[in-house]
């Protein structure tokens, strides 16, 4: 395997040649913060959360390879306050009431917005109407929290081997939408990877809220990235 090295922040991290820069850094213990990568799914580049500057020019670190050489930037006040604007406006675009939410203290939303210092978004709530479905009998979806991140179109297909969730529209108008009248109608196992991969509290598996207590959970024992930067996650 060739290695090449480059910069972040002015540290010089080895990878390996054709790696992503996202899984480059957190190979050196590098946290840069993502939300629609998750571990072994292929990346896609839709958040934008994961923005770094490369040479100068902003590039989304999940999907873009290292470059011998490269000079890239993570985290300056620039980046951080581009990241918290993506955060902020997927706060707005959707509804999300964090303190009735089963996933509070494990959703990653909520997690990057503790890290980025937002107690509440600069910019005007839209408030939509969303619908919940419930017709599954062991998982619901709901669509006020869904941040389109992909993560359960890609899982259902790449590690389900399925096709139960999709997108429809553009825009302000893009949505999610499940292969059937309803997710009752789908061939939705509660097992499937797709209902663990979601990273807020949009699929949520029934009848096991609050098995562990508010206080307890993933993000309220330590800030997000601390897996990867130990100790570092709570500026
Ligand atoms: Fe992402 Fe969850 Fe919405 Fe699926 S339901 S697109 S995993 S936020
Ligand atoms: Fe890279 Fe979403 S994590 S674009």
């Amino acid at each position: 395997m060739s290695r090449i090295s480059f910069t972040i922040d002015g540290v010089t991290v080895q990878a390996i040649k054709g790696q992503s820069i996202l899984k480059a850094a957190d190979a050196a213990g590098i946290y840069i913060p993502r939300l629609c990568a998750y571990r072994d799914l292929v990346p896609h580049g839709s958040c934008r959360v994961c923005s770094v500057k490369v040479n100068g020019r902003i590039q989304a670190a999940c999907v873009q390879t290292v470059i011998e050489g490269a000079v890239v930037e993570n985290n300056t006040p620039e980046l951080e306050e581009y990241r918290s604007n993506i955060i902020d406006m997927l706060f707005v675009e959707g509804n999300h009431f964090c303190m009735f939410c089963e996933k509070s203290g494990f959703c990653e939303l909520q997690a990057l917005a503790y890290r980025f210092g937002i107690a509440v978004p600069k910019y005007q709530f839209l408030y939509p109407k969303r619908e919940i479905d419930m017709s599954h009998p062991h998982v619901y979806v709901d669509h006020n929290r869904c941040i389109l991140c992909g993560r359960c179109v890609q899982a259902s297909q790449s590690m389900d081997s399925k096709n139960v969730f999709q997108f429809i529209g553009r825009g302000i108008r893009k949505r999610l939408q499940v292969n059937g009248d309803s997710l009752a109608k789908t061939d939705l196992k509660v097992t499937d990877e797709a209902v663990s991969v979601c990273p807020v509290g949009a699929l949520v598996r029934k009848r096991v809220g609050y098995e562990t207590p508010v206080g307890l959970r993933r993000y309220d024992e330590a800030p997000i990235g601390d897996d990867i930067e130990p100790g570092k996650g709570d500026r």
